[in-house]
């Protein structure tokens, strides 16, 4: 629904990793889609602690390079999932942000783990030792435009998702599509059941208790 309505010929996506269905998606609208992760991604042997992070010097030079006009959207996928499964960091969210501020340009979490990736902010990121994973991740929300979950992973459930937007206008536009792929927004695709389903993962994935990460993970993995 979304890169129906963002995509289309001569547009193009950048992301640190896009999800191969979400590349999907935005090639057969006729939009590009541009992976810019850092160099570090690519080395599986060394340790970095955000190794999902989008290389903001290339995203300003791809910007550059295609106009901003022709950027349909920037999509920070947390965890980078396609990237192995690497975290971001709120740094590196929020000068992508403040980058798609100054250009105009639409900023889009692809969110599917971001309870995982809070874990990773607090627990490798300084000064985010005090938060709660709920207010990490309502953090990175807050830079945000809007936000794609396949709630599969951290919603906790089966089946099912969901797509935010601020843009009431645009959300609007994409119930429209909904209709042809789905039926009603208040009928088609997820029933009542699995959208309470979602709600209740929701809230229940960012319970400390939760967090078998937080106390079965070997010390190693934390870099101190
Ligand atoms: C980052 C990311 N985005 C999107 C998807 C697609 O999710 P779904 O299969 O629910 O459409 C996945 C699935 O693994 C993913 O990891």
């Amino acid at each position: 629904m979304l890169y129906t309505r963002l995509g289309g010929a001569g547009k193009v996506f950048f992301s640190n990793t896009l999800f191969d269905t979400t590349r999907a998606n935005i090639e057969y609208s006729g939009a590009t889609g541009i992976d810019l992760p850092i160099p570090e991604n690519a080395d599986t042997q060394s340790y970095h602690p955000f190794k999902g992070n989008l290389d903001v010097d290339k995203l300003k030079a791809g910007i550059a390079e295609w106009g901003a006009d022709q950027v349909a959207a920037v999509v920070l996928t947390v965890t980078n999932n396609s990237g192995g499964g690497q975290p971001v960091s709120l740094a590196n969210a929020r000068a992508v942000a403040d980058i798609c501020k100054q250009n105009g340009i639409m900023f889009l979490l692809d969110a599917c783990r971001v309870a995982e990736n809070a874990w990773f902010v607090r627990h490798r990121e300084p000064g985010n030792e005090q938060k709660s994973y709920r207010d990490i991740a309502q953090e990175m929300f807050a830079l945000s435009d809007g936000a794609i979950m396949s709630a599969k992973k951290d919603g906790l459930v089966n089946m099912g998702g969901f797509l935010a937007l601020r843009d009431l206008e645009l959300a609007q536009a994409c119930r429209t599509v909904l209709i042809i792929t789905e039926g009603y927004s208040t009928y088609g695709g997820l029933s009542g059941r699995d959208m309470e389903a979602i709600a209740t993962g929701l809230e229940e994935v960012f319970e400390p208790d939760y967090s078998i990460i937080g106390s079965a993970v070997p010390r190693t993995w934390v870099k101190s």
